[in-house]
């Protein structure tokens, strides 16, 4: 089979690392890709904003299977658009895609579904979105409607601070639909399941660590590391995620006549109880999360995505290796803020020829033999071992050989899981 895999990120090289590993794959391109994917295929530039010419492209190479690694394709359509070439795809339809690209329809698909969730209320406007807040008092999160590529959530600890947010979000769109919930307590983690329409296998758990500097500080980023399996994703709680939130999810998804296909990620909230409630939906696998995933995963990567976008997903497993993986990203100085492009990374291949390293590429460029930083988040340096402690040991000597002055690492993913593990 000869695939096409789109994105360009850490999440797109561990994904890419799997799929050339599949005895059914015959050729692999990455568009646009990175130097990690360039070993692994053919990395080639197309326009992902025209699904015409990405659907001449799977012709003219006699690609059968599309993956489609970040969300905004997806809520684009270019599922929709390749499916009407012939041309299968991994990841949801438009209007499944929604889950990501509309807090709001996440939240009335919750209320139909019965899926547990912060209680909320939708707004248009900018006074009886403040009226709200002051009713409701604080903390209390404030979200805008659309994709925001994770920048469009304030968890505000004061109602002045969600004030300050909506007036913002007022000013830069008038009449923006903001959703206003209740501030969920407890550990975060994310489940993800494979979905082909009906049927749902659970892939696993994964903790991401979405704060900047240790201890969860700073501002936001995309994910600064992470590790699978999460030690509070118990199995009962594994159980009762599928029960009350994914699986009810799903089936409002086909009752509604918007099956949905692909990986759900499935954002939780778990209090003290061990009751998991939905924090939110994203419709494609986590960055980093992915990469811890991925070397975990001892089945066929390609079969099972195939299965996933042609809706045969019915009797198929998900084998995991007994094993857990850690992901230590490494970032320009600056990020999330600004920060400089082109200083050299060296050390690579050293990284990699440690026991249980793999060194996962995001924001780099290669000039000749060189490896430049390209962007905010650069590497991922993932370890396996037989535990997280084995695997956060492995992930930080492989952080330790890569001679990067310009970058900087969290020093605790995974901490929150050793911690856990110790209690
Ligand atoms: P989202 O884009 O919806 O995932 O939100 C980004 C982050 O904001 C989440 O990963 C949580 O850390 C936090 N967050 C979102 N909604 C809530 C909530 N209702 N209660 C507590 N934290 C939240
Ligand atoms: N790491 C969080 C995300 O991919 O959204």
């Amino acid at each position: 089979m000869k695939v096409l895999l789109i994105g360009s990120g850490g999440r797109e090289h561990a994904l890419a690392l799997k799929i050339a590993q599949s005895p059914l794959c015959e050729a692999l391109f990455i568009a646009p890709g990175n130097p990690g994917t360039a070993k692994l295929g053919t990395n080639t530039l197309l326009n992902i904003a025209d699904h015409a010419g990405v659907a001449q492209f799977c012709r003219d190479k006699g690609i059968s299977l599309v993956v489609v690694g970040p969300e905004a394709p997806l809520v684009a359509g270019i599922a929709d658009d390749l499916a009407k070439e012939g041309i299968a795809v991994f990841g949801p339809s438009k209007a499944a895609a929604q889950l990501e690209g509309s807090k709001d329809f996440t939240k009335q698909l919750c209320d139909d579904a019965k899926v547990p969730t912060a209680a909320y209320a939708t707004f248009t406007a900018l006074d009886k979105a403040i009226a709200y807040v002051r009713e409701k008092g604080a903390p209390i999160v404030v979200k805008y409607d659309g994709l925001m590529a994770g920048k469009g959530v304030t968890v505000a600890s004061t109602v002045a601070e969600a004030e300050a947010a909506l007036n913002a979000l007022y000013a830069s769109e008038k009449n923006a639909t903001v959703v206003i919930e209740e501030c969920l307590m407890g550990e975060e983690a994310s489940l993800f399941c494979l979905v082909d329409g009906e049927t749902v296998i659970l892939f696993g758990s994964a903790q991401d660590h979405k704060r900047v500097f240790d201890n969860d500080e700073g501002p936001n980023t995309g994910g600064m590391g992470a590790y699978s399996p999460a030690p509070v994703v118990t199995a009962e709680v594994e159980r009762r995620a599928l029960e009350e939130i994914v699986i009810p999810s799903m089936k409002e998804m086909a009752k509604r006549g918007t099956p949905y296909r692909g990986v759900i990620f499935a954002g939780l909230m778990i209090d003290d109880a061990g009751a998991p409630k939905l924090i939110e939906y994203n419709c494609r696998f986590g960055d980093p999360e992915c990469q811890a995933l991925m070397l975990r995963l001892e089945s066929d990567l390609l079969a099972l995505l195939n299965a996933t976008a042609r809706g045969a997903l019915a009797g198929q497993t998900i084998t995991l290796k007994p094993v857990s993986a850690v992901g230590v990203v490494m970032a320009s100085k600056g990020y999330p803020g600004d920060f400089e492009k082109g200083s050299v990374i060296r050390g690579l291949d050293a990284a990699g020829s440690i026991e249980g390293v793999t060194v996962i590429h995001a924001g780099t460029r290669a000039d000749g033999e060189k490896i430049l930083a390209n962007g905010g988040r650069v590497l991922t340096i993932c370890g396996v071992g037989r535990d997280l402690f084995e695997a956060r040991e492995r992930a930080y000597k492989g952080v330790a050989a890569v001679d990067w002055p310009e970058g900087f690492t969290r020093s605790d993913i995974g901490a929150k899981g050793v911690a856990r593990l110790k209690a």
